[in-house]
């Protein structure tokens, strides 16, 4: 696409001078028709912008996709509709322009974007298929990529399979340099475009190819990915900006594998991805088995689906719906029926989704590895307590050790009522991962003194004293159990 290099900048002043802010477009539209166009419904929303603002054209143009006049397009993009269109973004016909590209403000804890990408498919329900090369806007998964991302500053980042180059922009908020690749030369452009419309271009590199192949003999201090890791039989139109082209998982499995050679000692590669989940064997062991020796890894299961649910989530992705006529029915059926019984014959039970943290320690002593299954609510951005985790597993806990207790955590116990003592205790946390550990009466009494003044193993003797126990035994068993509680997190070193 042949785009004038001043482009980018004079369209931001444009969307500057409309006020085209997250805030204020979540303002005009109220919370009802926000709520709505989240649901992919615009008549709320086109109920709230009649106003002819250039605000409002902005959001009925490229949020609600609906034509608006030329002069209210005029008016909103001073001087910009013919060059807008040249390049793809916008459409011109007989006194009306409509969007051809998406152009929304984007907004994330601290960071404030424009962003660019391919119209939003199947607004009002209307069955919409996307073309193999679409370019995926601001969804879920980069939103959660975006939340799991360590935001410490950085020399190089690499944003792989960047789409319209959204962690690219994120990643140059704290990175002196990012490299953005992919196989999408629409891809590309919009990363490029991206760059240049928020200010950053001098920071993004956008490079053609796939995966590492751009980067062959670079290391990054953080690789932040969330690839095309649809699991499909491949055999229909592979789109882009889901499918790899490669078996099973086995483009999650080959990041996995290849990411510990471009990053710097004490660099992060972290991905969010779906794994199979196989008949004849734990999921953890199957990941595991992927995990190398020179980086630390902290694998997060947070959702798992059945094969049948999982093939409806990515038709339905892909605007295959069967609500019209009898044909599209039968394509629907043929569609699920050929996945589906792919998937069995594969021996996948269920799909895996979660997030993918690999820390190299360039250390000698060997991986510290976790995998875990963890469904439940977390406190977002959940970067912080990735980057707490591999401090907690690395810590190094002895008797001389002085431990304090992370201040979010609360005490649960049950039991029968008017029982004497508790059946059960629960450590849980508040915050980050919200872990909870069932702790027994030592653990408890441990985790409860941990207020940095005396060591552990004072501690420890001093709570055999109380309960009648063998201090060596008591030190014996639960010195690994204090380690446990710093690894998960509930205790902090005193002095780090
Ligand atoms: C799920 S999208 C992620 C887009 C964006 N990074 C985000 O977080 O929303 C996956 C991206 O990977 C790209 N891709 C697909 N195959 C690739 C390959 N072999 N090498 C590099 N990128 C690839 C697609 O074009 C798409 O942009």
């Amino acid at each position: 696409m042949n785009t004038p290099t001043d482009l980018p900048a004079r369209l931001r002043a444009a969307l500057e001078q409309a006020d085209f802010t997250y805030d204020s477009v979540a303002e005009t539209l109220g919370p009802l028709a926000h709520a709505a166009l989240g649901r992919n419904e615009t008549t709320p929303g086109l109920r709230r912008t009649t106003g002819g603002s250039a605000l409002e054209t902005l959001v009925r143009l490229f949020l609600l996709q609906t034509t608006v006049p030329v002069e209210r397009a005029e008016a909103a993009l001073p001087g910009l509709v013919d060059e807008l269109a040249v390049a793809g973004l916008l459409e011109q016909s007989v006194g009306e322009v409509a969007a051809r590209m998406d152009v929304r403000p984007y907004a994330a804890d601290e960071d404030h974007f424009w962003v660019v990408s391919d119209l939003t498919p199947g607004l009002d329900g209307v069955p919409q298929r996307v073309g193999s090369d679409y370019v995926l806007g601001i969804s879920p998964a980069s939103s959660s990529l975006a939340q799991l991302t360590l935001r410490e500053s950085v020399g190089r980042s690499l944003d792989l399979g960047t789409g319209c180059g959204v962690q690219a922009l994120h990643l140059a908020g704290h990175s002196g340099r990012v490299v953005a690749t992919d196989v999408n030369r629409r891809a590309l452009w919009m990363t490029r475009f991206n760059a240049a419309l928020n200010g950053i271009a001098d920071r993004v590199e956008a490079r053609e190819g796939s995966f590492f192949e751009p980067v062959a003999d670079e290391r990054f201090d953080l690789i932040a990915t969330n690839p095309p890791f649809v699991i499909s039989p491949a055999t229909g139109e592979r789109l882009v900006y889901r499918d790899s082209g490669l078996p099973g998982d086995r483009v999650v499995e080959d990041i996995v594998r290849t990411a510990p050679a471009h990053l710097t000692d004490g660099g992060w590669c972290q991905i969010l991805a779906n794994w199979v989940i196989a008949e004849d064997r734990p999921w953890d062991e199957r990941l595991g088995g992927w995990l190398g020796e020179d980086c630390d890894a902290f694998v997060v299961q947070r959702e798992v689906l059945d094969p049948a649910a999982y093939v409806e989530l990515w038709l339905k992705d892909a605007g295959h719906h069967p609500s019209t006529g009898a044909r599209d029915v039968d394509d629907y059926h043929a569609r699920y029926d050929t996945w589906l019984s792919w998937l069995e014959e594969q021996g996948v039970e269920g799909v895996g989704f979660g997030w993918i943290n690999l820390r190299k320690h360039g250390r000698t002593d060997g991986p510290r590895q976790e995998l875990i299954e963890w469904p439940y609510d977390v406190e977002q951005p959940i970067a912080q307590a990735i980057g707490a985790w591999a401090d907690g597993v690395r810590a190094e806990v002895g008797p001389a050790s002085r431990l304090v207790l992370r201040e979010d955590v609360l005490q649960e116990t049950q039991g029968a009522p008017g029982a004497e003592d508790p059946a059960t205790v629960v450590l849980r946390q508040q915050r980050g991962l919200r872990r909870a550990r069932q702790v027994d009466t030592v653990e408890g009494a441990l985790a409860g003194a941990c207020d940095g003044e005396l060591t552990v193993g004072q501690l420890l003797d001093a709570i055999s004293d109380v309960l009648d126990r063998d201090p060596a035994e008591i030190r014996a068993t639960y010195l690994p159990s204090a380690r446990e509680l710093v690894a998960e997190g509930f205790l902090t070193l005193a002095d780090a």
